[in-house]
């Protein structure tokens, strides 16, 4: 199976790596793909986040990571994947992510939306949460790999915080 897992990524946190990990496992092959054309206002640069994936997703034999402009189907047709991956941390994610799997259904039945659940301790995590406990000053070392931490508190211009 070919897969991609879309998103965001702005910017990554330990709840994308635990989905990229597992789904690594699964499929053959899994293009990471972070969206460049989102009406989200991101943080970080394109270039940022999918540098920023590259160094987190070292030794994982079976992915690519990239950017995708336009539409998500279009994008996993051109890359021969017949799945979309996407994680799923509670109901509240449901009905947006039903709509998006029902709509990629519409545009092009041949590709599978596949959700995984979010691993527990992850389950309150996302990427506006990082960006909100950091920009207050709080310490996101167990939401996001160090690298990671490091490039939020620069960008946002924070000195870290004592550990946990
Ligand atoms: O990390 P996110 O923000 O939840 O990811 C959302 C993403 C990138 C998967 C979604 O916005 C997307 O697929 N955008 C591409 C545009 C598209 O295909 N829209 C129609 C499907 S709803």
């Amino acid at each position: 199976m070919i897969a991609i897992y879309p998103g965001t990524f702005d910017p990554a946190t330990y709840g994308h790596l635990d989905i990229i990990i597992r789904a690594s496992k699964i499929v053959d092959k899994l293009t990471v793909a972070v969206l460049n054309n989102s009406v989200k206002q991101p943080l970080f640069s394109v270039d940022e986040r999918l540098q920023m994936l590259h160094e987190t997703c070292k030794g994982i034999d079976n992915i690519k990571i990239t950017a995708f402009s336009g539409l998500l189907i279009e994008f996993a047709k051109q890359s021969g994947a017949n799945a979309i991956i996407r994680g799923l941390r509670a109901v509240s994610d449901f009905e947006y992510e039903f709509q998006m799997a029902l709509t990629n259904k519409i545009l092009n039945e041949e590709v599978e939306t596949l959700f995984i659940s979010t691993s527990a301790r992850y389950a309150y995590l996302s990427s506006s949460i990082v960006k909100e406990v950091a920009v207050l000053g709080g310490n996101v070392d167990s939401m996001v790999p160090p690298v990671i931490g490091d490039k939020l508190l620069r960008k946002i211009g924070k000195q870290k915080v004592g550990g946990r």
